[in-house]
């Protein structure tokens, strides 16, 4: 049994994580920004705090005495490149320092490669409109890419369809480049997604690097 906190409890992919993480017996931080409109996350090994991921002294305060942190966090209302960068700065600068050892961050489909050094963002029909969200997600990726730290972090990147469908408990790996079936599709559900990140929780396989996951 370890103890894990999830940024962004309350959106799609942590309520997932939480599902999964208290399935196979383990303790649960759930980190919101506001409990009050959360009070349905908390139970029997779930605790509900408050707390921000891209704060240092939030994320430090909130993960002490945690095993493994589990990032997944989205926010419409802020730009999203200060966002995701702020994020991974925050979760390298203060993981570390209150004990976490392992940390997996929810990345994004589009800075997956469609053929080789060819990211699906800078293709000629991307549309305009996820560019800036993009660019967000993929400069915080460069964040924890850059990084000198001793945290064992892994971004877990989904494919290009991502749903709450049901959860088959297969799913394949890949390294920089989008997974797709013969028919060129490429999906898993956050259920699915869910068992990935807690497999890479419990049995770490990849280190310091991104992987892609799909069905
Ligand atoms: N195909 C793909 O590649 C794909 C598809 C879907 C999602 N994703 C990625 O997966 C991640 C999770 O997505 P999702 O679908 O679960 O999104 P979601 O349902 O919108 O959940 C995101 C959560 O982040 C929380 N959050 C926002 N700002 C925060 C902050 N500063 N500190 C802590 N929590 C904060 C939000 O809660 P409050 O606003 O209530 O605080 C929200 O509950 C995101 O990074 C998203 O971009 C990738």
């Amino acid at each position: 049994m370890s103890k894990v906190v999830v940024f962004g409890a309350g959106g799609k992919a942590g309520r997932a994580v939480i599902q999964e993480a208290i399935s196979r017996g383990h303790e649960v931080t759930a980190v919101v920004r506001d409990p009050a409109k959360y009070d349905d996350l908390a139970g029997e090994r779930v605790q509900l705090v408050a707390g921000d991921v891209t704060n240092v002294h939030s994320v430090a305060a909130v993960a002490a005495g945690h095993d493994i942190a589990i990032s997944a966090v989205y926010d419409m209302a802020s730009a999203p490149e200060p966002f995701f960068v702020g994020a991974a700065h925050a979760l390298l600068e203060s993981l570390p320092a209150a004990g976490v050892t392992r940390a997996l961050i929810i990345g994004l489909v589009s800075n997956l490669e469609f053929a080789p050094g060819q990211r699906i963002m800078d293709g000629p029909e991307f549309p305009e409109g996820f560019l800036e969200f993009s660019k967000g997600h993929a400069a915080g990726l460069d964040v924890f890419r850059s990084a000198t730290t001793d945290l064992d972090w892994l971004v877990v990147t989904p494919p290009m369809v991502l749903d709450e469908g049901p959860r088959t408990g297969t799913y394949r790996v890949g390294g920089d480049q989008l997974l797709t079936k013969e028919d060129g599709t490429s999906h898993l559900s956050y259920a699915d997604l869910a068992i990935a990140l807690l497999d890479e929780a419990e049995t770490p396989k990849n280190h310091k690097t991104r992987i892609s996951v799909a069905d």
